[in-house]
């Protein structure tokens, strides 16, 4: 039987109903249509499906969706402004060609959010330990290094 699960995505209010047995992940891309986060390993190993609970990097393919009620989720789609404007670490992430194929992006880029929120001025090694949990099959993760840390620069510049 279904049952209604309420969370706050992106800022927004949503009320969805789910099987109990629902993942976050399923929830956010089927039911709510925000197809930023991806499904890669479904199993908790790969990262794609990466976004924030309450401030938290979480594999949402992983993350029953009851366990939501309540809180603030935030997912790739949300970091953009209303004006469209790309957020610092999505820019770095372009400039710095932290994406190569792209399907880990999303993932990498909520986890390096939630590291930026926490500790704005990272270390290289602090960096590569917070997308630990994110795997990219591309080239490497020089270049995902490399757009963290410009981010960061760009970001402790704004606030200040
Ligand atoms: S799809 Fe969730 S960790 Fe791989
Ligand atoms: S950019 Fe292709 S898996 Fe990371």
């Amino acid at each position: 039987m279904k049952r209604t699960v309420r969370f706050i995505v992106n800022g927004h209010s949503v009320e969805v109903d789910v099987y109990p047995h629902w993942n976050l992940l399923r929830v956010l891309r089927d039911e709510l249509e925000l197809t930023g986060a991806k499904q890669g390993c479904g199993e908790g190993e790969c990262g794609a499906c990466t976004v924030l609970v309450n401030g938290a990097p979480v594999n949402s393919c992983i993350y029953p969706v009851l366990e939501a009620e309540g809180k603030e989720v935030l997912t790739i789609e949300g970091l953009m402004t209303e004006r469209g404007e790309l957020h610092p670490i999505q820019q770095a992430f372009l400039d710095k060609a932290g994406v190569q194929c792209g399907f880990c992006t999303p993932g990498m880029i909520m986890s390096a959010k939630a590291l930026l929120d926490a500790n704005p001025k990272p270390t290289e090694d602090e960096i590569r330990h917070a997308i630990a949990g994110n795997m990219c099959r591309c080239t490497g993760y020089v270049q995902i290094v490399e757009s963290v840390m410009q981010a960061a620069e760009v970001m402790s510049k704004r606030s200040g």
